[in-house]
C-alpha cells in the first residue's frame, strides 16, 4: 500500500504541474481527492492492514492528501496569476487615445418654431394650457359647437377610439377644458399634437402641430384680437410685417377670420414661397361663439373673448424653406442638424 501512495503522489505531481487551466486542475482533484477519487480507493484497503501498519499507512495517506492539496492550491494561484497577466496584456487600453466624438443634440425646427411663439405670448402676460391627446368627442367637437350631425365633422377626418374616444383633430379642445377649470380673465396658449386621418404626402401628415390661443375677459373685442395677433406676427415675422384679416367660418367662432401675413420673403411683392400672392396664410381665428362660452360654464352676457390656431408645421416650412412636410417627421440627423 505504501508503494500505491507514493506512485500515486507522483503521479499526481507531475500532473498538476502539467495542468494549463483552471477546469484541467479541477478534474485532476476529482480524479485524486474526490469521493471517488483514487485515493479514497487505496484507503479502501486498509481494513485489510495489520494494527501496526494502520497508523504508519494511515498517516502516509494523510501526508499524501495534504500534499497534493497543497499542490493544487499552488498551481491554481499560479495560473490564476497567470491568466490575469494575459488579460492584462490583451484587453490593455491606451487612455490616451482621443476619445470618440459625441454628437450635440439639437433641437428640432419645430420645436424651435414652438419656443420662440411661446416666448413672444408668454411676453404677452399668456400662460401654457395642456390638454390630452387622446380625447372625448365632447371636447373636439360637442362643446366646440359642432354637434355629430354638423358639416364640419365630416372636414375633419377623424382618427375615433371608440364613438366618443378619438385623437383631437385640434387644439381647440384645450379652450374648453380651460374655461371650465378658471375663471375669467383667461390668457392661454396651448401648443400641440393634432391627427387627422389624411394621407402623407408634401403638404398633409396624419399627425401634425398646432397652437392654440385663448383670451376670454369682460369687454374683449375683435379689435383685443387684432391687436394681439399684429403684435405676434411683428415679433415673429419682423417689423414690418403688414396682416390681412378674411372672413371665414369655424363653428365655435363668430365672427370668424383667417389671417395672412405679408410675405417675409418678398415683402409682399410676390415670389414663390408665397406662391406669387405676397400673402401667406397662418391661422383661423375668431371670437369665441356665446353657444361654447355657455357651454363651459361660462356667461356670454359678461364675458366675451378670442381665440385663435397657428398650424406650426406649415410656419416652420415657411420660416426654413422646407418643401416637404414629411422631412419634418423622419428625424434624419442630417436634415435635423442644418437648424
Ligand atoms: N381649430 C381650428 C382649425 O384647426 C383653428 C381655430 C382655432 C380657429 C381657434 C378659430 C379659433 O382649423
Amino acid at each position: 500500500m505504501e508503494e500505491l501512495l507514493k506512485e500515486l503522489s507522483k503521479r499526481a505531481e507531475e500532473e498538476i504541474l502539467k495542468a494549463k487551466s483552471l477546469q484541467e486542475i479541477e478534474s485532476l482533484r476529482v480524479k485524486y481527492l474526490g469521493k471517488k477519487g483514487e485515493l479514497t480507493q487505496i484507503l479502501r484497503g486498509m481494513g485489510s492492514l495489520s494494527p501496526e501498519e494502520r497508523p504508519v499507512i494511515g498517516q502516509l495517506a494523510n501526508d499524501v492528501r495534504e500534499k497534493i492539496e497543497n499542490m493544487i492550491l499552488e498551481r491554481r494561484e499560479k495560473i490564476a496569476k497567470e491568466e490575469k497577466e494575459r488579460k492584462i496584456k490583451e484587453e490593455y487600453i491606451d487612455i490616451t487615445m482621443p476619445g470618440k466624438p459625441y454628437k450635440y443634440g439639437h433641437k428640432h425646427p419645430i420645436t424651435l418654431v414652438m419656443d420662440e411663439i411661446k416666448r413672444i405670448f408668454l411676453g404677452l402676460g399668456f400662460s401654457i394650457a395642456e390638454g390630452p391627446e387622446v380625447e372625448l368627442a365632447y371636447y373636439n367637437f360637442e362643446a366646440l359647437n359642432t354637434p355629430e350631425d354638423h358639416p364640419a365633422r365630416d372636414l375633419q377626418d377623424t382618427f375615433y377610439i371608440t364613438s366618443d374616444i378619438l385623437l383631437r383633430t385640434q387644439t381647440s379642445p384645450v379652450q374648453v377644458r380651460t374655461m371650465e377649470k378658471t375663471k375669467p380673465p383667461i390668457r392661454v396658449i396651448s401648443p400641440g399634437r393634432v391627427y387627422r386621418s389624411d394621407d402623407i404626402d408634401a403638404t398633409h401628415s396624419p399627425v401634425f402641430h398646432q397652437m392654440e390661443g385663448l383670451v376670454v375677459d369682460e369687454g374683449i373685442t375683435m379689435g383685443d384680437l387684432k391687436g394681439v395677433l399684429n403684435v405676434f406676427a411683428k415679433k415673429f415675422f419682423g417689423e414690418s410685417t403688414r396682416t390681412k384679416f378674411r372672413p371665414h367660418f369655424f363653428p365655435f367662432t363668430e365672427p370668424s377670420a383667417e389671417m395672412d401675413v405679408s410675405c417675409f420673403a418678398c415683402g409682399g411683392k410676390g415670389c414663390r414661397v408665397c406662391g406669387y400672392t405676397g400673402w401667406i396664410e397662418i391661422l383661423g381665428a375668431g371670437m369665441v361663439h356665446p353657444n361654447v362660452l355657455r357651454m363651459s360654464g361660462i356667461d356670454p352676457e359678461k364675458y366675451t373673448g378670442f381665440a385663435f390656431g397657428l398650424g406650426i408645421d406649415r410656419i416652420a416650412m415657411l420660416k426654413y424653406g422646407i418643401e416637404d412636410l414629411r422631412l419634418l417627421f423622419e428625424n434624419d440627423m442630417r436634415f435635423i442638424e442644418q437648424f
